[in-house]
């Protein structure tokens, strides 16, 4: 489990294994853009602040890669994420 920072929000949420940071930020945030949940439209690509992510995707370029996440799939592999929400 890691936490993610919503950093404009002001709010923190909590990722347990069996969730996304998907599903955690749109639980904080109902109204956040997101389709195939898949890892492959790139509709919930999202900027990250700080935190190391463990990429489980196969669009993003490394350059994305640098400072964004697609959250539906990928996850962070450390205790915590700081997101531009
Ligand atoms: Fe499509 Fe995440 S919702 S890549």
């Amino acid at each position: 489990a890691f936490e993610v920072e919503l950093r404009r929000s002001g709010r923190t949420v909590a990722v347990g294994p069996d969730t996304t940071v998907l599903a955690a930020v749109r639980a904080a945030l109902p109204g956040t853009a997101y389709s195939c949940e898949q890892g492959f439209c790139g509709t919930c690509q999202q900027r990250v602040l700080e935190g190391e992510i463990e990429h489980r995707d196969d669009l993003l370029t490394d350059a994305e890669r640098g400072g964004t996440m697609l959250m539906c799939v990928s996850r962070a592999r450390g205790e915590r994420i700081v997101l531009d929400l």
